[in-house]
């Protein structure tokens, strides 16, 4: 690094060259300047990164000095140097965004211990500006569509609100983003967001993660455990998956809910907790209400606003904003070189039909940005199945102009169940199911493979072939 440069601005050229002969010898730059109006000049040529500041000179005094030098850089550290007995302006200055002040005749030990502070917080301020603008733009939800539009002025309401959320929509459309969002703009933003992913932990643990449990409660349980909900007090909580929670789960969450308490397993004792729920899944919860996996006591709990995350296929028009995006946060992430997409590029990209949604197409882009070696990527740059843009049968057909919400698999017809299906759901499963298969196919029965051409954790695609008995056929 650089020496760090000061510059004294003081009418007194005794004073310049004391401070000079200390600031030399500490390894600092020195820069003077012998009036106000010169020393303004000098910030603007020179970028000191602090400044000591005389407050009483012929001229422009050091107050107005003080305030035209915040005028130009808001950040920029400013010491005063007072003669004695001018407290009351030390104040004032201190007041009007001073970091400090210096009295005459100066300490040379009190310069240099201040110097030092001074320069070490502006450094970290400056870091927390950069980390804080690069976690802008991490949870920055990009897009104007219509469609999003209308979800960010439900996430608006709900976010000063102590309301329960339930987020929906399909795998990959932000439902996660929306939560932290929420948090973020909440009364509860300076406290703990907490994630759950309640298909991730097993069965036979999920309890303990969310409630806590006492040393010595279960085999196994050698060390006291404190809960999910329990970190999350004051905070807020995020259920996601919550539609993949077992029906004891559901019942012990429930109770939670309702009382804003907690019992930690292997405890009687309860605690309260002050939490606010985000629940997200991807599931249809009515028709698991209906077939009885779901609670449906536990879903009007969570349903106090919905906010429905539509998928990527109903706000085509957001596809070249989140592009140049994902495009610049890879090329920094990475230290790449920007690159531009082409139009045609950009109206294939917008054209296909993201069954992965947002991620799918964040996938992309990163692949894209690491892998071609162009600047400006083509339509031939593409991978093939993007190019194709119709995704072979039996995937569901891409939404045409006429028809822009269409979600129906138009080529399912030739899947023997799925003609037979007689209700939306049954016709959806069918679909789905007739979906992995040709995938899996594709991809000889390579579970891992297809999970990740799919852009599905391979979790939920093991859950899927139980789900609808798909096992590996012999001559496929
Ligand atoms: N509007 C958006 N702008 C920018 N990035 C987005 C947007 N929506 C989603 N993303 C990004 O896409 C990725 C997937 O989003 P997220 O994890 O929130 O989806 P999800 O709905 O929770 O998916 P799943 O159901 O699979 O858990 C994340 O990297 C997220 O930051
Ligand atoms: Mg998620």
């Amino acid at each position: 690094m650089s020496k760090p440069r000061i510059l004294v601005i003081d009418d007194e050229a005794a004073i310049r060259d004391s401070l000079k002969m200390i600031l030399e010898y500490e390894d600092y730059q020195f820069v003077g300047a012998a009036s106000g109006q010169d020393g303004l000049a000098t910030v603007q040529k020179e970028r000191p990164d602090a400044v000591l500041l005389d407050i009483k000179m012929p001229g422009m005094d050091g107050m107005e000095v003080l305030r035209k030098l915040h005028a130009l850089d808001e950040s920029l550290p400013v010491i005063m140097i007072s003669g004695h007995g001018s407290t009351a302006t030390t104040v004032e200055a201190i007041k009007s965004g001073a970091v400090d002040y210096f009295e005459k005749p100066l300490s040379t030990e009190r310069v240099i211990v201040t110097l030092r502070n001074v320069l070490k917080q502006s450094e970290l301020s400056a870091e927390n500006r950069d980390l804080k603008i690069a976690m802008e733009s991490k949870y920055e939800i990009v897009g104007q569509s219509p469609a999003l539009r209308g979800v960010l002025e439900s996430v608006q309401r709900a976010a000063p609100t102590n309301a329960t959320v339930l987020l929906l929509g399909e795998s990959g459309v932000g439902k996660e983003l929306v939560a932290r969002t929420i948090h973020r703009n909440s009364p509860r933003a300076g406290q703990r967001f907490v994630q759950v992913n309640c298909a991730a932990i097993p069965e036979e643990l999920i309890e303990s993660e969310l409630f806590g449990h006492e040393k010595g409660s279960f085999t196994g349980a050698t060390e006291k455990q404190v809960g999910k909900f329990e970190q999350a007090d004051r905070g807020t909580i995020f259920l996601d998956e919550v539609g993949d929670m077992s029906q004891k789960t559901q019942a012990k969450v429930l109770r939670v809910l309702q009382e804003q308490e907690v019992e930690r397993l292997g405890s009687a004792r309860t605690i309260k907790v002050d939490v606010r729920v985000i629940a997200a899944t991807n599931k249809n919860l009515e028709d698991a209400i209906e077939r009885g996996e779901f609670r449906e006591d536990l879903f009007f709990r969570l349903n106090v606003i919905p906010i429905v995350v539509p998928p990527l296929r109903d706000r085509r028009e957001d596809i070249p904003r989140l592009v140049q995006h994902f495009a610049k946060r890879t090329a920094e992430e990475h230290n790449l070189k920007p690159k531009r997409f082409d139009q045609a590029a950009m109206e294939t990209l917008q054209r296909y039909r993201w069954r992965g949604n947002i991620r799918e197409l964040r996938n992309t882009v990163e692949r894209l940005m690491i892998m071609t070696p162009v600047d400006s990527v083509r339509v031939e740059d593409l991978p093939a199945d993007l190019r194709s843009g119709e995704s072979p049968a039996p995937r569901p057909a891409a939404a045409s102009p006429e028809n822009p919400n269409s979600t129906a698999p138009a080529a399912v017809k030739a899947d023997a169940q799925a003609s037979g299906a007689g209700t939306l759901r049954e016709f959806k499963d069918a679909s789905e199911r007739a979906y992995l298969v040709q995938k899996l196919r594709e991809n000889n029965w390579n579970i891992s493979k297809t999970a990740e051409v799919i852009d599905t954790p391979r979790s939920n695609l093991y859950k899927k072939l139980e789900q609808y008995g798909i096992k590996q056929e012999v001559d496929g």
